[in-house]
């Protein structure tokens, strides 16, 4: 014996059911489905990824269908086919991405769908040395390729080793964006901060590192060159002056005595001898 009130209400769920049965199937009768190929991780042995869309059901035939590749159309890949390809050659780590196949219709919104293709990240650029004054402001970068995007951490490699960056004064920063990363050093200490540094991009397949080169200069340095000019002259000013001071009285002595005088004579007499003898 089931009373009134809880038979009315379990009518009332299983309309409810198959109401929401019915408008999923009806729904999913319109919605277009797409087939795709698997998401692919390249390799270095890879001669070509062959990516595939087949449109299996929709309102009717597409207009056109076109690829992107991170959020970017790629040229050249428009289509009016229900199965579409594109084909990578020779994938290397800038083939990875977020790879998407678009249909648009005439009657009906785009339909798309989406198919990874992954690598290790490889760092593509960075910033091997920087030269920089104390108290100056440096900014080492490293970019990457990949997919998926990878996380990114910098360290200081000391003679002890790897250790993680101290930001113990508070003066580095990093700015990470999905295949780019900056660290930031202010007012640059010429004792804590020179050295080598490494940048490391990581994802779920795997590494990769860079090291870079950190060189802080002494303010004094670009004085040097003319701290040693102002001494030369400094030198050359002292030897005039020592020696005008010597000069004089010498100057003095040679007046008074002829002897000095006879043998710068006596030696021209010898010169102009040799010369006649010859
Ligand atoms: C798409 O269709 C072609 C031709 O029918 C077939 O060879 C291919 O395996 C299909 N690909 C997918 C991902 O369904
Ligand atoms: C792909 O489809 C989703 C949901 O169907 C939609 O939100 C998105 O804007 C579409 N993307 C593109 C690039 O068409
Ligand atoms: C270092 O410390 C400063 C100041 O506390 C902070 O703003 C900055 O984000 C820190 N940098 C890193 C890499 O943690
Ligand atoms: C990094 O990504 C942005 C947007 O995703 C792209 O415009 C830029 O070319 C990429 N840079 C490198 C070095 O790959
Ligand atoms: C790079 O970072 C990853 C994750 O933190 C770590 O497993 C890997 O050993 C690092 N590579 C180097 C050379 O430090």
């Amino acid at each position: 014996m089931i009373p009134g009130k809880p038979r009315a209400a379990v009518m009332s769920l299983s309309v409810a059911i198959f109401g929401t049965l019915m408008l999923q199937s009806v729904s999913s009768q319109n919605e277009p489905s797409i087939s795709v190929s698997e998401s692919v991780t390249i390799t270095s042995d890879m001669d070509s990824i062959l990516l595939q869309c087949n449109l299996t059901s929709s309102y009717g035939n597409p207009k056109d269908s076109y690829w992107m590749k991170n959020g970017e159309e790629i040229s050249a890949t428009r289509t009016q086919n229900k199965n579409t390809e594109h084909r990578l050659d020779r994938p290397r780590g800038d083939s990875a991405g977020l790879y998407m196949c678009v249909y648009n219709f005439e009657m009906a919104p785009p339909a798309n769908a989406t198919i990874e293709i992954k690598s290790s990240p490889i760092i593509t650029g960075h910033k091997r040395s920087e030269n920089k004054n104390e108290g100056d402001r440096a900014v080492l970068y490293c970019k990457s390729v990949g997919y998926p995007h990878p996380v990114w951490t910098w360290y200081k490699i000391d003679p002890t080793g790897i250790r993680d960056i101290d930001n113990s004064t508070g003066r580095f920063s990093v700015v990470s964006r999905e295949n780019y990363t900056e660290l930031h050093i202010s007012n640059l200490d010429i004792n804590l901060d020179p050295g080598e540094y490494m940048c490391n991009a990581t994802n779920i397949i795997g590494g990769h590192n860079e090291k870079l080169v950190l060189r802080v200069r002494s303010l004094l340095a670009p004085l040097w060159p003319l701290l040693g000019v102002l001494a030369e002259i400094i030198i050359l000013v002292i030897i005039i002056v020592v020696y005008e001071k010597r000069k004089k009285p010498e100057d003095l002595q040679d007046g008074e005595s002829p002897g000095k005088t006879n043998s710068t004579n006596n030696h021209k007499d010898k010169n102009l001898r040799q010369r006649n003898t010859n």
